[in-house]
């Protein structure tokens, strides 16, 4: 194994890359011939191909069945025939900023970085870009008509020239350390900017979805602003007690009602991160303060995180709707607990942690195979494999 030297934190929002095992397997060769490596056994290893095992779930009712990487279960619509009914109003928004540090790494070092994946290669800055490229291509198979906004550091030299994304540059602190703290200030920037532009354009309504930029958007979001008409902003929460609420899917009703109070309701979540979470500040504080604020609202019942359901919830004169992460933000658990397997209604995958590489892998299996569901199956037939990057 190598160890390989501290690229990957060069880029935010994804976690350090550790080693890797000198071999892989594409995902062609992995569909065509069916056969499927055991689970890891030996804690802490992370793979440079996928690992497939036994799906979880497997003869739950409304949890996704798989032979092999087929569906059985069609859960989702065949891309041909999808148009999206409601994107024509929604914009998706991530911060993304990458840190030019890459001029001061040597080429053998480069070179010892780069991992394959498919038929491609790739850099530690270049499977950022990947990643991000990853999560702009599912959000235009799924929802095609939505813009998607990049906020990211003035100072960084990010350019992406593709049909309806925007990178939107906004000052602040990109420091790896600040990076989440800065994520709400520019979600906050950019909300006051809408704000303004609304009472310019009082018509011109679009909703905002807020999201990390590892996450796979497998169906239309765009149902929760018509489903759920009286939301003004909305979180994925699991049945987690420490950390709830997941801060990677905010979505924001693009009234001037809405974005007023998802404004506010984040700017107190950034108060009560800098007063009470700095010492998590590089991973998990806007997801603490963030629980702090819901539950510290004297009328609210945490023991509604308990079960998956959708519920709506008035917290300090904002109407927030709670969406399970098992549909909207759906990831394997970490370490010990419950997998119950994946809900045939899941809307998003995420790619949270050393999950990178699955990311990248599932793209490229759907890119050949054009079928959502059975790209489900490869990624839950993934579990818990800890990946390269
Ligand atoms: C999913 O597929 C399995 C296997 O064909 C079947 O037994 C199950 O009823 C299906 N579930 C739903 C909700 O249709
Ligand atoms: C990988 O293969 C696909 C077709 O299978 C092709 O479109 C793409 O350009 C190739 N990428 C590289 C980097 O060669
Ligand atoms: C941060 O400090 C708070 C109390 O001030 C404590 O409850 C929390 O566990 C600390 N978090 C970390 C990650 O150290």
């Amino acid at each position: 194994m190598t160890k390989v030297p501290s690229g990957w934190r060069r880029f935010l929002i994804f976690l350090p890359l550790l080693c890797f095992l000198p071999y892989f397997f594409s995902v062609r060769e992995l569909h065509q011939s069916k056969t499927f490596q055991d689970l890891p056994t030996k804690k802490g290893k992370k793979f440079d191909h996928l690992v497939l095992g036994p799906a979880a779930g497997e003869g739950l009712p409304n949890r996704l069945q798989c032979q092999g990487t087929k569906a059985l279960n069609k859960t989702h619509f065949s891309t041909s025939s999808h148009a999206s009914t409601f994107g024509n109003n929604i914009a998706f928004v991530t911060v993304f900023t990458i840190y030019n540090s890459s001029l001061g790494v040597r080429a053998d070092e480069r070179a010892s970085n780069l991992v394959v994946v498919g038929n491609a290669s790739y850099s530690t800055e270049e499977r950022s870009m990947a990643i991000l490229h990853t999560f702009v291509n599912f959000i235009q198979v799924t929802m095609p008509k939505t813009n998607i906004f990049i906020l990211t550091d003035p100072a960084s030299d990010l350019s992406i020239s593709r049909n309806g994304v925007t990178v939107y540059p906004i000052q602040g602190e990109y420091s790896r350390d600040k990076l989440m703290l800065q994520r709400i200030r520019s979600y906050i920037a950019f909300l006051e900017a809408r704000l303004w532009e609304l009472s310019q354009k009082p018509e011109h309504i679009s909703h905002y979805i807020f999201t990390d930029s590892d996450i796979a958007v497998v169906d239309d979001l765009g149902h929760i602003f018509h489903d759920f008409p009286n939301f003004h902003l909305a979180f994925t929460f699991r049945n987690n007690k420490a950390q709830p609420l997941n801060s990677g899917f905010i979505a924001v009703r693009g009234t001037a009602d809405g974005i007023l109070r998802a404004k506010k309701f984040l700017q107190e979540v950034l108060e009560i991160y800098k007063s009470k979470y700095m010492n998590a500040s590089r991973m998990l504080g806007d997801q603490l303060a963030l629980a702090w604020v819901v539950k510290s609202h004297p009328s609210f019942d945490a023991s509604r995180f308990s079960k998956p359901r959708v519920f709506l919830e008035d917290v300090g004169g904002a109407s927030v709707l709670f969406l399970p992460c098992a549909t909207y933000n759906w990831t394997p658990p970490e370490g010990a607990g419950q997998f119950h397997g994946m809900p045939l209604d899941v809307k998003v995958v995420h790619f949270k942690g050393s999950r990178k590489r699955l990311m990248l892998e599932s793209w490229n299996f759907f890119n050949s195979y054009s079928d959502i569901s059975d790209m489900l199956c490869l990624v839950l037939k993934s579990g818990r494999t800890k990946y390269d990057f």
